[in-house]
């Protein structure tokens, strides 16, 4: 039997901290599909087309991985892929109440999917993708926290 899980995240942009969860994750998992969320409420810097180019370059060697954008319920994206596994990341306790409250509403939506936390490395558990913009807008290296190709990518949007 295939082992299919759903990463879903609005990478906005992708760092780090979101590759190693992909990669602990593609320890149990044979096929991990990375949802990438429009989120039109968050007010996106990169269009979902971006997300979903920048997601499938940095992942392009990690077998199993597939990139994929989607609108309206993640349930609902779940449910089209019969994939009955959705995994979030869990960076530290801030995260707690707001991931417990999307877990459930989501098992309220589809009793058939569950929800899985993983924990990144400690070296991320700090690290958010706003924090990420908001360094590169004030001219400094993110070197650290995003493969060196989405750093360029957030230079050529905000340092224009
Ligand atoms: N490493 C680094 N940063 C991480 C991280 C990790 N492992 N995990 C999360 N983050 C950061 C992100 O960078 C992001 O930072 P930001 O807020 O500064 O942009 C923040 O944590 C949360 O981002 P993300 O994990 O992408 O979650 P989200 O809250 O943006 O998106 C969705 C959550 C997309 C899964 C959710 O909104 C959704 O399912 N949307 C579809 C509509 C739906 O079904 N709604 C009902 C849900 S109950």
């Amino acid at each position: 039997m295939t082992r299919k899980a759903i990463y879903a995240g609005s990478f906005d942009p992708v760092t780090y901290g979101h590759l190693d969860v992909i990669s602990r994750a593609l320890r149990f998992f044979d096929e991990l599909t990375v949802a990438v969320a429009a989120s039109q409420d968050k007010n996106p810097l990169f269009s979902l087309p971006e997300r979903v180019d920048m997601l499938s370059r940095v992942t392009g060697g990690m077998e199993g991985v597939c990139v994929e954008g989607f609108e309206g319920l993640l349930t609902g994206f779940a449910a089209k892929r019969e994939v009955k596994l959705i995994i979030r990341g869990l960076r530290a306790l801030t995260d707690f109440e707001y991931e417990f409250q999307m877990a459930l509403t989501n098992r309220k939506l589809d009793d058939s999917v569950e929800t899985v936390f993983m924990m990144p490395s400690e070296a991320f558990s700090y690290v958010s993708s706003s924090m990420i913009k908001e360094i590169v807008k004030l001219g400094g290296s993110v070197r650290a926290f995003v493969p060196l190709e989405i750093e360029e990518e957030l230079k050529r949007k905000l340092r224009k």
